[in-house]
């Protein structure tokens, strides 16, 4: 059969018989019964590539904080709340050939739970923080024969940042985005990425729906698994 390149018969096949695990969405740290602090992640970016994996015929599971999307078709979802949580569910099981996070995980959370509700009193009130796990360089750390894939979002000299977390995570791959970008990071459905690998090669793309974003990632990380 004739097929263009790149159709939808073409890209449902290429993960088949891969596993894929994804993180995505804000965690939510509680401070209090009825308070916590989080982020803007709305999980769009990792839903997109647990939507595409699935549909490139992978085994996919997806790690997600609270968000207000539904699950992807043929997607396994697995619902966190705190970074702790997060990262006890990735440790679980790391027997995935491709690994992608894109989690907004909150790399701080309070130091102590209150069991009550915080009761306001004259002046100021400081919050002490403790230190999260890192989940990604966690996994970077233990990883074997996975492709692991990380996102850095920035506010100023990208692509240097990027390539520090590459290296200190120990990662296959970067996406870079600059988050102060029009058309780029939280909330958008687009999304304008530059690929970095372990190899030192930079792919920048125009800005893309977050969807072929998704596609264009699992690609590359197929592209690194047969090269490894
Ligand atoms: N990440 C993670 N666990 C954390 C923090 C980040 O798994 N506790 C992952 C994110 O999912 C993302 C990547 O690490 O893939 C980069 O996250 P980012 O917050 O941009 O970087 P940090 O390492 O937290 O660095 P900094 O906050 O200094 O920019």
């Amino acid at each position: 059969k004739l097929l263009a390149k790149g159709s939808a018969s073409e890209e449902a096949a290429i993960l088949k018989g891969k596993r894929v695990l994804i993180t995505a969405g804000p965690t939510r740290e509680p401070l209090d019964p009825v308070r916590y602090l989080t982020n803007h992640s709305t999980g769009k970016m990792g839903y997109a590539i647990a939507a595409a994996a699935a549909a490139m015929g992978a085994e996919t599971k997806l790690i997600s904080g609270p968000v207000e999307l539904g699950v992807p078709a043929g997607v396994t979802r697995i619902d966190i709340g705190t970074a702790q949580e997060m990262f006890e569910a990735v440790m679980a099981d790391l027997n995935f050939d491709i690994i992608i996070m894109t989690a907004a995980v909150a790399d701080y959370r309070p130091k102590s739970v209150q069991s009550q509700k915080i009761k306001k009193v004259p002046g100021d009130l400081a919050l002490e923080l403790t230190r999260n796990p890192d989940i990604l360089y966690e996994v970077g750390q233990v990883k074997d024969k996975q492709i692991l894939i990380g996102f850095a979002a920035e506010t100023e000299r990208v692509l240097e940042h990027a390539e520090e977390k590459l290296r200190k995570k120990n990662l296959d791959m970067i996406v870079a985005n600059d988050v102060t970008v029009k058309g780029a990071g939280f909330g958008s459905d687009t999304n304008v990425v530059t690929f970095i690998t372990a190899e030192g090669e930079h792919i920048a793309f125009d800005q893309m729906e977050k969807a072929e974003v998704a596609k264009a990632i699992l690609k590359k990380a197929v592209s690194l698994i047969n090269k490894a």
